[in-house]
This record gives C-alpha cells, sequence and structure tokens, in this order.
C-alpha cells in the first residue's frame, strides 16, 4: 500500500479513537466512513481487516499471480506487451466507439424512461396522429401536483418495446460475435438500425411506428453487445480503459445531439417534425455501418476463428511493432482453451466463471438502480417549476447533456491511471451525497403532497447539485457499466458474458421505465433515497468485491480473479493456464 494512504489510514484512525472516546458518534461515524473509502480504494476492506488481526488470507492482501516466463500479474498491476497506441489502433477504436450513437440517440430522441416529459412522444402532432387517446387524457389532465403527472402505460409499453427487443437480440448478437466476428455483428446492428430508422420516419400508422422500434432495438442488441468486446481487446491494456470509454462518450454525445434536434423540430410548424427527429437516427446509424465496413477484426477472435497468420499481421499493425511474439502466444493459448468450450451458454454457469457471472449480472443491475435516468428525465419538470417556461426541456438537456458529456473525458483521462475501483468508489459517493441532497431540497419545498413553488435560487441550488450527481455518474457507472464487463471474461465466453451484461441493462431501463412515475407518485421524494440507497449499496459492494483490472492484458484476467480475497477459492489452480503452463499455488504467493 502507498505510504501515504498509510499515513492517512493511521492518522484517521487515531481521530476515530479520541472521538469515540469523547462519545462525538456522529464525528466518529464520519471519520469511519471516511477511513472505508481510503481504506477499500486501495485494497479491499476485508483483507484490510485480517491485515490488521495479522491473518494470511488466500490471495488476500494483494497477492500476485506469477506467469510462466516470469512476468507478473497483479490486481491492478499488468504485464506490458511491447507497443505503443498507434494512429491505425485510435482510429478504429473511434470508428467502433460511434456504434455507441445510436444507443444515446434513441435514449435522446424518443424520451424512453419518461415519455410525457421530453422525446417525440411529448409533442403535440406525433401523439395526435398515433396516440389520439393519451393526448386527450393529457389534456385534460389538470392536477398541479408535482410528483403525480400524467402517466400514460400506453405510451411507456411503446417506448419500452425497443428495450425487450434489444434484450432478446443480444443473445443472437452474442453467437455472430463469436462465430463470424464482432465486425459482423456491429455492421448488422448499424443496418438493423437503419431499416428502424426509415421505418419510424416514414410511419403511417401505429404497426409501423412498433416495427421500427423493434428494428431499432435489435440495432442496439447488437451493437452494444459487440462494440465494447472490439475495443476491449482491440486496445493495449495500459489504454484498454480509455479506448473502451469511447463507446459511453458517443452515448452521452448521441443523448445531447438528439435532445437539441428535438427541441428544434418540435418547433417546426406542420406538425412533421416528429418524422425529422426519427429519420436522422439514419445519420449515426449510417456512421456505425459504413465505419465497420473499414474495421478489421480484432486479433483474439481471428485467432478464435482459426486466421492465426492473419491475427499475427494485425497485432503488428495495432501495436505497431514487429516484436508482438509474447502478446500473440498468450492469445494463441487463451484461444486453444476456448476450442475446448463447445458451449458458452452451459459453461458461463460452472463454478470457475462465478465471479465473472454475478459481475456480469450486478455491474448493469446496479448501473440503472443508480437512478440515472430517472434523474436526467426528471430534470425537465423541475426545471419547468423553477420557471424556465416552455424552454425548460432545452434547458435541461443542455445543461444535464454537457456536464455528462464533459465528465466522461474525466474517466477517460483517468480510469487506466486511477483504475476502476478508485472511480466507482468516488463517483458512487458523489452520487450518494448528492441524490441525498436533491431528495431533501425537494422534500422541503413539496412535503408530501406535492404542491409547492420553488423560488428561482433555490432552484438554482437543486440543479447544481443535479449537474454534480449526472457528473459523478459520467466517469464511474456510466463509463465502468460498459467497460468493466467487457474485460473480465475469458476468450471462451466472452461474447457471451457481453449479451447478459446487455440484456440485464436493457430489462432494468425497461423496469424502471415502467414503474417510475408511479414509484415517483406514491414514494415522492422519498425516490431520491431510494436510489440514493442502492448507491450505497453498489459502493460497499464495489469495494469488497470488484478487483482492480487496469492495465491486465484481458487474455489474463483469470489471474486477477484467483488473486482475490472472496474469488479465490472459486477458481481452482488448475484452472489457470498461461501460454499453456499452470500455475500453481506456490507461485500465487509468491510475492503476497
Ligand atoms: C446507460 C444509460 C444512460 C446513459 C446516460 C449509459 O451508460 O446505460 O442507461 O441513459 O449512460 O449517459
Amino acid at each position: 500500500m502507498h505510504g501515504i494512504v498509510k499515513t492517512r489510514i493511521a492518522f484517521s484512525a487515531l481521530l476515530l479513537y479520541k472521538e469515540l472516546l469523547r462519545r462525538r458518534r456522529l464525528l466518529a461515524l464520519a471519520l469511519l466512513i471516511a477511513l472505508f473509502f481510503l481504506a477499500s480504494s486501495s485494497l479491499s476492506l476485508r483483507s484490510l481487516c485480517f491485515r490488521v488481526l495479522g491473518t494470511r488470507l488466500v490471495g488476500g492482501v494483494r497477492s500476485e499471480v506469477t506467469m510462466a516466463g516470469g512476468a507478473v500479474v497483479a490486481g491492478g498491476e499488468g504485464k506490458e506487451y511491447p507497443g505503443k497506441l498507434t494512429l491505425f489502433v485510435l482510429l478504429t477504436c473511434v470508428v467502433a466507439a460511434t456504434g455507441g450513437l445510436i444507443f444515446g440517440y434513441d435514449i435522446g430522441i424518443s424520451g424512453d424512461v419518461n415519455p410525457s416529459i421530453c422525446g417525440v412522444t411529448s409533442m403535440d402532432s406525433f401523439l395526435r396522429k398515433f396516440f389520439p387517446e393519451v393526448l386527450s387524457k393529457e389534456k385534460a389532465n389538470k392536477s398541479t401536483n408535482q410528483y403525480c403527472t400524467f402517466d400514460s402505460p400506453l405510451l411507456t409499453i411503446f417506448t419500452s418495446s425497443l428495450y425487450l427487443a434489444a434484450l432478446v437480440s443480444s443473445f443472437f448478437a452474442s453467437v455472430v460475435t463469436r462465430v463470424f466476428g464482432r465486425k459482423w455483428s456491429m455492421l448488422g446492428g448499424g443496418l438493423i438500425f437503419l431499416i428502424g430508422s426509415a421505418l419510424n420516419g416514414a410511419a403511417i400508422n401505429v404497426s409501423m411506428l412498433i416495427f421500427g422500434r423493434i428494428f431499432l432495438g435489435i440495432g442496439i442488441g447488437f451493437a452494444n453487445q459487440s462494440v465494447p468486446l472490439y475495443l476491449s481487446e482491440m486496445a493495449p491494456a495500459r489504454l484498454r480503459g480509455m479506448l473502451n470509454i469511447g463507446f459511453q462518450l458517443m452515448i452521452t454525445i448521441g443523448i445531447f445531439a438528439a435532445n437539441v434536434i428535438n427541441y428544434g423540430t418540435a418547433k417546426i410548424e406542420g406538425g412533421w417534425g416528429w418524422r425529422v427527429s426519427l429519420a436522422l437516427a439514419a445519420v449515426p446509424a449510417s456512421i456505425i455501418t459504413i465505419g465497420s465496413l473499414f474495421l478489421p477484426d480484432t486479433p483474439n477472435s481471428l485467432i478464435e476463428r482459426g486466421h492465426p497468420e492473419a491475427a499475427k499481421e494485425m497485432l503488428r499493425r495495432v501495436r505497431g511493432t514487429d516484436d508482438v511474439y509474447e502478446e500473440f502466444s498468450d492469445l494463441v493459448a487463451a484461444s486453444e482453451e476456448s476450442k475446448m468450450v463447445k458451449h458458452p451458454w452451459k459453461n458461463i454457469l460452472k463454478r470457475k466463471y462465478r465471479p465473472q457471472l454475478t459481475m456480469t449480472i450486478l455491474i448493469p443491475f446496479f448501473q440503472q438502480l443508480t437512478g440515472i435516468n430517472v434523474i436526467m428525465f426528471y430534470a425537465p419538470v423541475l426545471f419547468k417549476t423553477i420557471g424556465f417556461g416552455d424552454d425548460a426541456s432545452l434547458m435541461s438537456a443542455v445543461i444535464t447533456g454537457v456536464v455528462n458529456v464533459v465528465a466522461t473525458f474525466v474517466s477517460i483521462f483517468t480510469v487506466d491511471k486511477l483504475g476502476r475501483r478508485k472511480l466507482f468508489l468516488q463517483g458512487g459517493t458523489q452520487m450518494l451525497i448528492s441524490q441525498a441532497i436533491v431528495g431533501t431540497l425537494i422534500a422541503i419545498k413539496f412535503g408530501t403532497s406535492g404542491q409547492g413553488q420553488i423560488p428561482k435560487g433555490y432552484g438554482y441550488v437543486v440543479l447544481f447539485f443535479i449537474c454534480v450527481y449526472v457528473a459523478g455518474f459520467a466517469w464511474s457507472w456510466g463509463p465502468l457499466g460498459w467497460l468493466v464487463p467487457s474485460e473480465i471474461f475469458p476468450l471462451e465466453i466472452r461474447s457471451a458474458g457481453q449479451s447478459i451484461n446487455v440484456s440485464v441493462n436493457m430489462f432494468f431501463t425497461f423496469i424502471i421505465a415502467q414503474v417510475f412515475l408511479t414509484m415517483l407518485c406514491h414514494m415522492k421524494f422519498g425516490l431520491f433515497y431510494f436510489f440514493a440507497g442502492w448507491v450505497l449499496i453498489m459502493t460497499i459492494f464495489i469495494a469488497l468485491f470488484l478487483p482492480e483490472t487496469k492495465n491486465v492484458p484481458i487474455e489474463e484476467m483469470i489471474s486477477v480473479w484467483k488473486a482475490h480475497w472472496f474469488w479465490g477459492k472459486f477458481i481452482a489452480d488448475e484452472d489457470i493456464h498461461v501460454r499453456g503452463d499452470h500455475v500453481g499455488s506456490a507461485d500465487l504467493h509468491a510475492k503476497a
């Protein structure tokens, strides 16, 4: 552990002891929390406890796995292969990341989570054409209750159909990605999304609209399944976080662009503005479709599909050096093992894959339980009550949208230096605090009745904390929710694992979209505390159970799990093969 951190922990512990003696419980509690985060950002809390107790726990204290050939891989400290960041790899990753645009554009254009507030479903002309009964009910709804706005199950189901389509299609995408390569899934995703945008832009009835939406969903399922994998495999280990987060950056740009476009098209007289918004989805779809035509496949996938020479050539190109022997032979070893696995779906349930399986289910689940989509989509309601009037949705979209995009850069530049855990823990703490403050500020003004007025100054304070929350998400759970699941699986089940990630993400976005307005109406400001509670749980979960994966070569990630105090016991020594060799427990503790 770093010396400064050690000193800080010791100092905090001393203060804590003094406060406890003086019976100042609140201060002691605050110090305890500070101590917890200081400790957990360096190593897991459990290993700290065991260290304090003098217990030597298997893999508990930052143990390292010695690989064949003497290279050492430990949690957060990777083995380094020769090579540099080439223009070629940078360009391919930028092009592949544009796959995130279609997802982001859809989130922004349709107002997926809260259709009555933003997106095309808030345009009268759109509702008049496809959902006239919704429009008349909406007009008749004169309630001033800030918690219980108009809720239309029909519209919610319509917007959510996309998530269900994405959920199912990601399983098909998993087969395409594994058998034919990552590139073809991306291309397929772009093409299908393109068809969806044409159907939606030209829609003359509800069925055409729903068909179009299902196509959009399938496209997103394919792109979200393959793009994060592609990026994680293409990138050199020490820059994997940065290049992978390009995907989340494109999502945030897509959301922002769509919101601004929507604002403009809503003003088009003649009632066809919604067509423009929906049809413009063809732009991001064309970018990824045409882009992926030119993309090479990843060396990992080339080897997996039996093209070792092409893979070696590709590796030379992407790493910008001829000295790729070591990395190449590790990829071949990973592929040899992957060949032994014929049924990824059956295998993923094996005990040795339990750590990765748990993460790929819980990380997207937690990502949606941060409440990001609720806060982002509830923001315009607040803006209206603050007094922005008709410009509320634009103002809200611009402010939260810009914060979302800009804050994503923070993770791009820090994720490979600070690591995933620190961002998760810092971002989580920031979201927790800001969410609790927003809940309290709203409770003070609207109480449990939902009636009240927010003065402008007060409104700006709420807005400030919403932005603090969005920033916290944008450099933690947003990007890491896509990065971590894509980098933790061994080759043989990576594609299957990523589809679970996508489908869990889509499923919970769908569930939250279905119930959020009802929850707001019943739980009132408590909804913010509800999500804050979840953020607390997930932050503690990360502190205890997620090992650091920064800089570790993707095909050697198994060693990180083996070295973890909890997950280590799920992986037998013989499960770890590197370049065909076994790593024994003696090696495992060689540097502990
Ligand atoms: C999430 C979306 C969210 C977006 C916000 C993504 O990572 O999956 O649900 O709307 O971030 O930027």
